[in-house]
């Protein structure tokens, strides 16, 4: 192998420049030509890919964001977008690829090998971390630590006013985020899809709460079955008296997939992008290069995208314990 390119797609997460940095340096140190791929499977699609050279990635392991872009591409989805992109690749003489990003991401890697049979190996880099076959992925701590700090600024005007705030993150199907920064902002309740809390449960628990407290946090992550963060608060509000309390709701949105990466997350991502290099290079293929009990893995594609990654139990557990 000679010649390998690199790219990110769906969704950005703080500490994927680290890892872009990673798999061009390692690539380099190896006597590899690396190539940065733009846009994600579009920017494959549309031939978008231009050599990398080691300055190509000086001043971007402190940033966000990425700067080969990214994009979720619905021309890869279709069998005549995968063949334009296989021919784009074989124009550069492209015999491998490091793809980071998330299950979406991985959706496309594996289908393009079935297919093409370019050797791949991915890094997982989303906010959720939901992708099994790694404890964490690349831009969740950073994620985290954004949230947390919203948190902790609403607190604040929270208790000054005694009010209830509803916060809503992010994290899709996961409640990754929701659970860790709720036990580390300290609030009183954790709506994640794995804990199934009813509206009833919102009260009930809201009305239990010792007289001493006399504002609340509540974290509710996105797309739950029974409402965003707004309409959750509409109803809970409804099972109060107006005069007993006031309510207030807060999105806190993208800001929480910018920033500067953590040191964590820059170094998960500079520890995963020599990794999946590496890997190639060993013969690794159509799988992702996670982190296991501090430990380099390769699982399968075929696994990163169908098997569930739970929320630990004690997490759940410890926030509950915490709140009363
Ligand atoms: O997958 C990362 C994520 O930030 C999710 O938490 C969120 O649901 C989604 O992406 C938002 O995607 P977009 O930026 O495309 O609206």
């Amino acid at each position: 192998m000679k010649r390998i390119a690199v790219f990110t797609s769906g969704g950005d997460s703080p500490g994927m420049n680290a890892c872009i940095r990673s798999v061009v340096r390692t690539g380099i140190y190896h006597g590899l030509d690396v190539f940065g791929i733009l846009y994600g499977y579009d920017g494959m699609i549309g031939g978008n890919i231009k050599k990398m050279a080691s300055h190509s990635v000086s001043n971007i392991v402190q940033r966000g964001g990425t700067i080969l872009k990214s994009a979720r591409s619905e021309g890869f989805r279709t069998k005549e977008g995968r063949k334009k992109a296989f021919e784009e690749l074989s124009k550069h003489g492209i015999e491998g690829l490091v793809a980071i990003g998330g299950d979406g991401t991985f959706t496309g890697a594996k289908l393009f090998f079935e297919e093409y049979g370019i050797p791949t190996v991915g890094c997982p880099g989303t906010i959720d971390n939901d992708i099994y076959g790694t404890d964490y992925t690349i831009g969740f701590d950073t994620a985290v630590n954004t949230a947390m700090e919203a948190i902790d600024k609403i607190r604040d005007t929270a208790a000054a006013h005694d009010r209830i705030f509803f916060i809503e993150v992010m994290g899709r199907d996961s409640g990754y985020i929701g659970i860790e920064c709720g036990i580390g902002g300290g609030a009183e309740l954790v709506m994640v899809p794995e804990t199934k809390t009813t509206i009833e449960d919102v009260v009930k628990s809201l009305k239990g709460l010792r007289k001493s407290k006399t504002s609340s946090i509540i974290i509710v992550a996105e797309g739950l079955p029974c409402g965003d963060a707004a309409q959750i608060m509409e109803r809970v509000k409804a099972s109060f008296n107006d005069e007993e309390k006031e309510f207030k709701v807060t999105t806190l949105g993208h800001i929480q997939r910018g920033g500067n990466p953590t040191a964590k997350d820059r170094l998960l991502g500079s520890r995963m992008g020599l990794a999946a290099v590496e890997g190639l290079l060993k013969g690794e293929s159509n799988c992702m290069a996670g982190v296991i009990n501090d430990q380099v893995v390769y699982t399968p594609f075929a696994d990163c995208i169908s098997k569930d990654k739970p929320l630990k139990n004690d997490y759940l557990r410890l926030q509950e314990i915490l709140s009363i």
